[in-house]
């Protein structure tokens, strides 16, 4: 199917490594020119570089910690140069988490956790305005955890709940310019954090996810990637202020 995705512009944050990268790449081979960034130097930024250039189309992979506003802003003024003033989707999908009981949860964590992925999501979106016109699409990533709840992850699941409500009130907000803010909830997807672990914790892992499942699988990158080309494309344009699962049908 022809999405007619051709020369779009995008800007996708954390793009170097699990789901971005999957998100990168099939916007790359959907043919949208795509601006990403990555936190640390890692083998992962040139592979990625290396990957978009047998693509073809015009890329760049910049260094920016998003936890710093004016890294932000920079990141912005790049992706403006880059693309010539103009996006037509942006995906918050960069983010942090940490396994901590919550009464050991300390402020310094909790605030790591909520400006990478609640303050750096609103900054990067606040930034992009002036480039988004009608048609154009904002992706948040957002995680099933938020509906169920899960122990430890306290201060992770208040962010993704957050990015819910700070997508809903902007499709309100700027309906009326025809940009659209959407939100995908993800289930369990497989990236290179899980196949770094040691094999007897993955399989554990894997299984016990697995199973809560309605298609007794993981998610890959790329189909999370479907749910960003639909979301970004023409197809979706009557949708906005919604939350996609992307989960195998998890519970
Ligand atoms: N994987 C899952 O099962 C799952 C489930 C639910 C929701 N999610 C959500 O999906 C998104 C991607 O998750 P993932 O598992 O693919 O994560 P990941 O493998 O840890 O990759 C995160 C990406 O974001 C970048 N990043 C992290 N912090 C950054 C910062 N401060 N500034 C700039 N870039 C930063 C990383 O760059 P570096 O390489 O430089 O660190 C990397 O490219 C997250 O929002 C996560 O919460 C994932």
């Amino acid at each position: 199917m022809n999405l007619d995705l051709q020369g779009k512009k995008a800007l996708v944050t954390g793009g170097t490594r699990g789901v971005g990268r999957g998100i990168v790449l099939a916007l790359a081979r959907a043919g949208v020119d795509t601006v990403t960034c990555y936190q640390q130097q890692s083998p992962y930024v040139t592979s990625l570089e290396n990957e978009l250039k047998e693509t073809g189309g015009n890329h760049l992979v910049v260094q920016a910690d998003l936890t710093q506003p004016d890294q932000i802003e920079t990141l912005l003024q790049r992706t403006a140069a880059h693309h010539d003033g103009h996006l037509d989707l942006v995906v918050n999908n960069a983010g942090a988490i940490s396994h901590i009981p919550y009464q050991k949860l300390d402020l310094t964590e909790f605030q790591r956790v909520l400006t990478t992925n609640l303050t750096a999501a609103h900054l990067v979106i606040q930034h992009s305005l002036p480039l988004l016109g009608a048609g154009s699409s904002v992706i948040s990533i957002g995680s099933k955890a938020v509906d169920a709840g899960i122990p430890l992850r306290s201060h992770y699941t208040a962010t993704k709940a957050a990015l819910v409500g700070l997508s809903r009130s902007l499709a309100k907000e700027f309906g009326a310019q025809g940009i659209r803010f959407n939100v995908i909830a993800l289930g369990v997807v497989e990236t290179e954090n899980l196949h770094g672990m040691p094999a007897d914790q993955q399989k554990t892992m894997i299984e016990r996810y697995s199973a809560k499942t309605a298609l007794g699988r993981l998610g890959t990158p790329d189909e999370v990637a479907g749910a960003i080309l639909w979301l970004a494309s023409d197809l979706s344009r009557y949708v906005t202020g919604s939350t996609v699962s992307v989960d195998g049908g998890i519970s």
